[in-house]
């Protein structure tokens, strides 16, 4: 199979390149702003180049990963949040299927509301923010585009070993090792979902042929107290200087889902036990990092 990553700097992105490579896969990826060695440039926001390129690549199936992710962002500037995370991907995904090859959307557990998750695939989505919202207009929009070559893959809190170091349990450990005290929401509560594993998870689902609408999410539904607890006490450190307030408390530009979660029936009956449990995960993190396969160390760097 000869696949594209668009988004291949970023978390899932990076884990589908690598996974691509090892499963014996032809692959190319694409970086925005984030220059890695062997991705190439592509701003999707310059939608004829951008089209192009995929063009050229002649690919069977396109992933995109990619996008404004930056929730309280999205919520400042909407138009942005459109743009980026609908116009976008349909202008590919349009492309896509001209070229008659399968495209992967990744979606998100905040096209719900988030008040009795975890959410499953059949539930009624009813965005809390604008990232949200266009999230789900452009599930919509692109299912309209490619029909059974789609395959929607929502998932939620993704952590683990990563490049660019962003995520949540990057910034626990940073602050930890640093000395610094973690605020994190008392009341906001999902699936912490192993990077390496969304990733998988959704290449097998591609390799086997599934379309439509997946939960792609990991099998527990925490508290980010707890979940910040488990990454510390993983990582060997103390997990004392973590504290909690309600999310009323903390000031974030967008509304967040407090009873949150993905549930994953339809994964679960195609690929049961892909998803790994936290603490699982949380030893393949460790092991990943001691054994150096160069994304980065969060206990390097103390918190700046
Ligand atoms: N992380 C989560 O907890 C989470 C939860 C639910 C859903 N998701 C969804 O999963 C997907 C992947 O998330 P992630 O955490 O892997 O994201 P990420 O690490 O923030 O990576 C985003 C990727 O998009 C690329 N990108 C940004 N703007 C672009 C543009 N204009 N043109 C082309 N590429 C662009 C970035 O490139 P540069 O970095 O090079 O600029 C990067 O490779 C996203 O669609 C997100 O909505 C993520």
């Amino acid at each position: 199979m000869k696949a594209i990553v668009i988004g291949g700097s970023g978390q899932i992105g990076g884990w589908l390149l690598r996974h691509l490579a090892d499963r014996g896969h032809e692959a190319a990826g694409t970086f925005a702003t984030v220059p890695y060695p062997g991705l190439h440039p592509l701003d999707a926001s310059d939608r004829e180049g951008a089209a192009r390129w995929v063009r050229e690549q002649r690919p069977d199936v396109v992933f995109y990963p990619a996008g404004f992710t930056y929730v309280d962002g999205c919520e400042a500037d909407p138009a942005r949040a459109r743009a980026s995370n609908r116009e976008e991907p349909l202008n590919l995904a349009r492309v896509t299927a001209d070229l008659g090859a399968r495209f992967v959307y990744f979606s998100t557990d905040y096209v719900f509301p988030g008040r009795d998750g975890p959410d499953a695939e059949d539930d009624a989505p009813d965005p809390p923010n604008a990232y949200g919202e266009a999230k789900l207009e452009a599930e919509r929009a692109i299912a309209e585009a490619l029909g059974d070559r789609l395959l929607i893959a929502r998932t939620s809190w993704v952590y683990g070993p990563e490049r660019q170091g962003k995520n949540f349990a990057y910034q626990v450990v940073r602050r930890l090792v640093g000395g610094e005290p973690v605020m994190v929401p008392s009341d906001q509560h999902s699936s912490p979902s192993y990077g390496p594993d969304v990733a998988l998870a959704t290449l097998r689902l591609v390799e086997e042929g599934h379309s439509g609408l997946f939960h792609v999410a990991g099998p527990e539904v925490v508290g980010r107290p707890a979940f910040a607890r488990a990454i510390a006490e993983g990582f060997g450190l103390d997990p004392s200087p973590i504290g909690s307030k309600p999310t009323a408390e903390l000031g974030q530009g967008a509304r967040r889902p407090l009873r949150g979660g993905l549930a994953t029936p339809r994964l679960d009956a195609a690929l049961p036990g892909v998803m790994r449990p936290m603490s699982e995960s949380i030893r393949d993190f460790l092991r990943r990092l001691d054994a150096g396969e160069g994304w980065g160390d969060p206990r390097a760097r103390p918190a700046s």
